[in-house]
């Protein structure tokens, strides 16, 4: 079966990296389920494509709503091949202060949002013997993230689920891998620095690259690892960075001496 009649769905896939992924699917030949809590903002991207797009409004973190989003799926597309999960927010609040709301927010969403949804794929895919699943990571997963504690955790979290997912599935031809992002050209980082939180100065020296990823960049590694490019890839975090994770951090500095 070619890739041209599969089936992707992505979550938050109205804007930033999951449009661009969406856009990425597209191109490759794939139809698209656009999942977004605006699903407002899914119904306007699915014009450009509504023949391609099926545009539905979903809230990761509502169990149900997941479980009636995946059936609709196949009953209108008939079938599933891809899933990304890429739906995800942040909150920030230095450790002592946060408020447990925000954990519980941000944990819902990123982390409980991924399982409902990592689930409802296998119980698809299982049975039909194969799929691909890409969740969203984040190079925060393996790093301290000052100010950032739920997000941190969630995408901590999500690699280890990531990898006991695609071990306990390999062998019935489920594959799952994640992509953990640097600093992305997107509302969630734009946004950040326009309040505060974060500056971009800084940001750029830490990056061995000196720029952010476009959210094309980001697309690019989500599509390989759901095409038959990777059909050996499993339980592999993809940084997809410009360097970040590589560097230690300290620079050489070439006024020293030998
Ligand atoms: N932008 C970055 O630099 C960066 C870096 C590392 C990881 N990531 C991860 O990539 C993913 C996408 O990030 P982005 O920068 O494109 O974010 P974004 O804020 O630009 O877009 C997120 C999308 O998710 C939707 N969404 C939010 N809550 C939802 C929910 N409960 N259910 C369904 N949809 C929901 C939003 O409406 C929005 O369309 C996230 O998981 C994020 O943690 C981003």
């Amino acid at each position: 079966m070619g890739e041209a009649s599969r089936v992707a769905l992505v979550t938050g896939g109205a804007r930033g990296i999951g449009w661009a992924t969406a856009e990425a699917f597209l191109a490759a030949g794939w139809r698209v389920v656009l999942c977004d809590i605006d699903g407002a903002e899914a119904g306007r991207r699915a014009e450009e494509h509504p023949q391609r797009i099926l545009p539905l409004g979903l809230d990761v973190a509502d169990r149900s709503a997941v479980e009636k989003t995946f059936t609709e799926v196949i009953r209108q597309w008939g079938r599933l091949d891809a899933v990304v999960n890429n739906a995800g927010i942040q909150r920030h609040a230095p450790l002592e202060e946060l408020a447990p709301q925000d954990w519980l927010a941000v944990l819902d969403v990123n982390l409980h949002g991924t399982f409902h949804c990592l689930q409802a794929a296998g119980r698809i895919m299982l049975p039909q013997g194969a799929g691909a699943i890409v969740n969203l990571a984040s190079v925060a997963a393996t790093r301290g993230a000052p100010g950032r504690a739920p997000y941190a955790a969630s995408k901590a979290a999500i690699v280890s689920l990531t990898k006991t997912a695609a071990v306990e599935w390999s062998a019935r031809g489920v594959r799952v891998n994640a992509v953990a992002p640097g600093y992305v050209e997107t509302d969630l980082v734009k946004s950040a620095i326009a309040n505060g939180r974060i500056s971009l100065d800084p940001i750029l020296q830490r990056i061995p690259a000196g720029r952010l990823a476009t959210p094309a960049e980001i697309a690019g590694a989500i599509v390989f690892l759901c095409s038959d490019g990777a059909s050996y890839v499993t339980g592999h975090v993809l940084h997809v960075d410009g360097g970040f994770e590589a560097d230690y951090g300290v620079p050489f500095s070439q006024g020293g001496r030998a």
